[in-house]
């Protein structure tokens, strides 16, 4: 089965093209880093302004790679949301249009859903075994997710403020780096002393929750202080608070990530989502994983943790294939900024 997915719930305008699940035939994104870099952040109406002009292009080009018609595909899968509501409307119509005229089934896919997913890329299906526990961390989300079977979830754990995502962009800004903060975090961090600020672990003991604003505001009182003090921030500065800040939110993530295996029995521990690309929390959690005897998986390529198409293909094949007749007759997908994985 063939899906074309469709994800534009912020700022990348990401398609691809995938074959039962796994198989990325076609994959082309346009990333708006660099507009929003300018501002520091996204500004919903620019992003959408951008996602319309460049749309369609994205859409001719995953067509072209992949060498295919749109008529032998077999459905459309689109981010529905949560998301921006402006974004998420552009992909949202041009999946509604294409199966309208095209005749095809449109699956709507929760955008957290579709990140967890991004693992099935470019893998085999028989090389997963259930249950699997799945730390999501990214730019607004932040959930440990016990998943039992496909599209089988149970919610462990969420945070109570800040997502990880969130809290590096964040600090990032505090530091004087760029848009997008992981990023441009990880790459501080390299050349910095991890072990230079004693920075709060945010355990919240007994719980599976996380917190991570305390952690911003002391990076924002280290700051503050030091620039009082010497009235700027060094290089070298900048280099160890990213490093030690960045050393605090692994040890956190993957430390809540394996407390949670200890209660629920699993067989496979996955991180997905932007903060998933992070080098340091890959090679922590494989280190952790290979002592407790646990498979790991993460995304087998930087670009399907972050927001990509392909996630979003994968997720509405295992969503689809048993029972595409019952999307058939889905036109019209509307956004829905705050949609639920877990309905509260
Ligand atoms: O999943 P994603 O692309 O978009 C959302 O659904 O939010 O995640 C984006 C987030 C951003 O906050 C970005 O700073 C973070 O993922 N991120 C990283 C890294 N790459 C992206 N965080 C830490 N280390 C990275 N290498
Ligand atoms: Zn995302």
């Amino acid at each position: 089965m063939i899906i074309l997915g469709i994800e534009t719930s912020c700022d990348d305008t990401s398609l691809a093209i995938v074959e039962n699940g796994t198989k990325v035939l076609a994959y082309a994104t346009a990333s708006q880093v660099a507009v929003h870099n300018k501002t520091g952040g996204v500004v919903p109406e620019i992003a959408a302004r951008e996602h319309v002009r460049v749309v369609v292009p994205v859409y001719a080009e995953v067509l072209r790679q992949a060498k295919l018609h749109i008529e032998q595909i077999d459905a459309i899968a689109v981010t529905q949301g949560p998301g921006l509501v402006s974004s998420l409307l552009i992909g949202d119509l041009l999946a509604s249009t294409i199966g309208l005229v095209h005749q095809k089934p449109v699956i709507p896919v929760h955008h957290i859903e579709g990140h967890i997913y991004g693992n099935w890329l470019e893998r085999a299906e028989q090389d997963f075994q259930f249950p699997i526990m799945i730390l999501t961390a990214s730019g607004g989300h932040n959930e440990l997710i016990l998943m039992r079977g496909h599209g089988q979830y149970a919610p462990i754990g969420h945070t109570r403020d800040d997502a990880a995502g969130e809290a590096f962009d964040k600090v990032a800004r505090i530091l004087g780096l760029s848009y997008p903060g992981g990023p441009a975090i990880a790459q501080a961090a390299e050349l910095g002393d991890a072990s230079r600020f004693k920075l709060p672990r945010p355990w919240l003991p007994g719980t599976y929750e996380f917190s991570f604003s305390g952690l911003k505001s002391e990076a924002l009182r280290i700051v503050e202080k030091e620039i009082r003090d010497k009235k700027r921030l060094s290089q070298q500065f900048v280099r160890d608070l990213a490093a030690s800040f960045q050393q605090c939110m692994v040890e956190v993530l993957a430390g809540k990530l394996f407390r949670a295996t200890e209660d629920h029995r699993v067989r496979e521990v996955h991180i997905a989502g932007g903060v998933s690309a992070n080098k340091l929390l890959r090679t922590t959690v494989e280190r952790m994983a290979k002592t407790k005897g646990l498979h790991i998986k993460f995304p087998t390529q930087i670009r399907y943790s972050t927001d990509n198409g392909a996630m979003i293909a994968a997720c509405g094949y295992f969503r689809g294939r048993k029972n595409l007749g019952k999307f058939k007759k889905w036109r019209t997908i509307l956004p829905e900024p705050n949609l639920a994985l877990f309905p509260r």
